[in-house]
This record gives C-alpha cells, sequence and structure tokens, in this order.
C-alpha cells in the first residue's frame, strides 16, 4: 500500500528537494526535515531530457528504509516508461512525467496499474494549455519554475501565470488536484506561488542551504501562509 503525503489534496504541503542536499548523509538529511514536510521530493535526471544526471532507482532503494515520508520522483528522462516500474519497486509513491515526452495517457495507465500515483509536469516553454487534457486523470500538476536541470536558479515569476491558469481550470471542472511549484522558491515566491494556486512547495536549496533545513521548511511553511516567520 502507497504511502500519501502528510497533508490532504489542496492543502499547503512542503516538499524538500534532495538535489540540495549533501549526497554523503541522505540519511541524516532526510531524518533532519522530517517533522516540517510533507512529502519527499526526489530530482531523477537522465543527461539527455535535461544536461544532468543525478540519482536512479537504487539510490531510492537505499534510502527508502530512512524515512516514512511519500516519496515523489520527478523523472525528468526522455524516456519515463521504461523506469516507472524499477522506481516503484525502490519504494516511490508517486512519480511526475514531463508532458514534453508525450504518450502521458499511456504513462498515467501504467503508473496506476503499478499502485504510483501520478503527476504531470510542464517545463516553461511548453504552454500550460498542453496538461489540461490530463487533468481529470492526475493527482498533480507541477509547474516548472525554472528550467529543469539544476537546483539554485532564479525563480522565474512568469510561470506563476500558468498556475493561476490551471488552477482555474481545475475549479471549473470541479477537480481536486494538486498544483506543486518547483524551482527558485524562497519566501517571496513562495508566498506568489500560493496566492496564485499553488500548495505544493518544493524547496532545494532554500531548506538543505540553510543552517539549519528543519527550521528553514517551518519558516518556508509559515511564509507561503503570508504568516511572519518565526525570530
Ligand atoms: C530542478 C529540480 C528542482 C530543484 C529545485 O530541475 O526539478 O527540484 O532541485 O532546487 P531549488 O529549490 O534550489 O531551485
Ligand atoms: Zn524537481
Amino acid at each position: 500500500m502507497a504511502r500519501q503525503p502528510a497533508g490532504e489534496t489542496g492543502s499547503l504541503q512542503i516538499a524538500p528537494s534532495i538535489l540540495s542536499a549533501d549526497f554523503a548523509h541522505l540519511a541524516a538529511a532526510l531524518a533532519e526535515v522530517d517533522p516540517e514536510t510533507d512529502r519527499v521530493h526526489l530530482d531523477v535526471m537522465d543527461g539527455h531530457f535535461v544536461p544532468n544526471l543525478t540519482l536512479g532507482p537504487a539510490v531510492v532503494a537505499s534510502i527508502r528504509g530512512c524515512s516514512a515520508r511519500y516519496f515523489e520522483c520527478h523523472l525528468m528522462l526522455t524516456d519515463p516508461g521504461e523506469y516507472l516500474e524499477p522506481f516503484a519497486k525502490a519504494g516511490a509513491d508517486g512519480c511526475l512525467v514531463h508532458v514534453e515526452v508525450g504518450g502521458t495517457k499511456e504513462l498515467v495507465a501504467a503508473a496506476r496499474a503499478l499502485g504510483l500515483s501520478i503527476g504531470v509536469a510542464v517545463s516553461p516553454e511548453t504552454p500550460i494549455e498542453s496538461v489540461f487534457p490530463w487533468l481529470g486523470l492526475v493527482d498533480l500538476v507541477l509547474v516548472m519554475t525554472v528550467h529543469p536541470g539544476f537546483g539554485g536558479q532564479s525563480f522565474l515569476a512568469d510561470e506563476l501565470d500558468k498556475v493561476r491558469a490551471v488552477r482555474a481550470e481545475l475549479e471549473r471542472r470541479g477537480l481536486s488536484v494538486d498544483v506543486e511549484v518547483d524551482g527558485g522558491i524562497d519566501h517571496e515566491s513562495a508566498r506568489c506561488a500560493v496566492e496564485a494556486g499553488a500548495n505544493v512547495l518544493v524547496a532545494g536549496s532554500a531548506i538543505f542551504g540553510a543552517p539549519s533545513p528543519r527550521r528553514a521548511a517551518a519558516e518556508l511553511r509559515l511564509a507561503a501562509a503570508g504568516a511572519r516567520p518565526v525570530p
């Protein structure tokens, strides 16, 4: 039975991206942020869909036992269909596939057959309407707020128009689907993203680049909710 995110669908959720953690100490990084986060975001890159290489199912399997949180694998892969089963077997709870690679309907069906939650991701150069045909099939829409490939990039504020557009379309159709933003999320961009209609915030460097990642995650949640960060 796959795990669920700590927060309900539509609630404000914090998803630390371990891409910015110290890979020599991933178990400690997961334990550190666990109390203040809702899901773990794992960036999988193939050196083809994006110009970077990161981690695969073996790493997911290795760290699976270090956290009870929902694991979402953001598959920045040209051929994600080849890897849904290996990631499911490694202990992923959900996978996010890019609409740009095509075959979304088949990927959603394959993920469901494996018991995975499924989300569809859209890169900055892609119109948000490209995900509209799949809104009734997926659990989450991921709007990239940087060009995928690397942590630590600057937030692309223009992408908030996509967040507004997809949230409006979901409301128009009465669909309960999470809207996630990924890339350049800090206190200010988090607040803007939530105001635009996002409810799941991925953050790598803002959490793992901070002296206390746990505190940074807690403060990010407060900032996103429009509250003052704790002193
Ligand atoms: C970028 C990844 C992001 C990245 C976010 O391709 O999808 O998840 O790790 O890192 P920050 O929060 O540092 O922009
Ligand atoms: Zn990501």
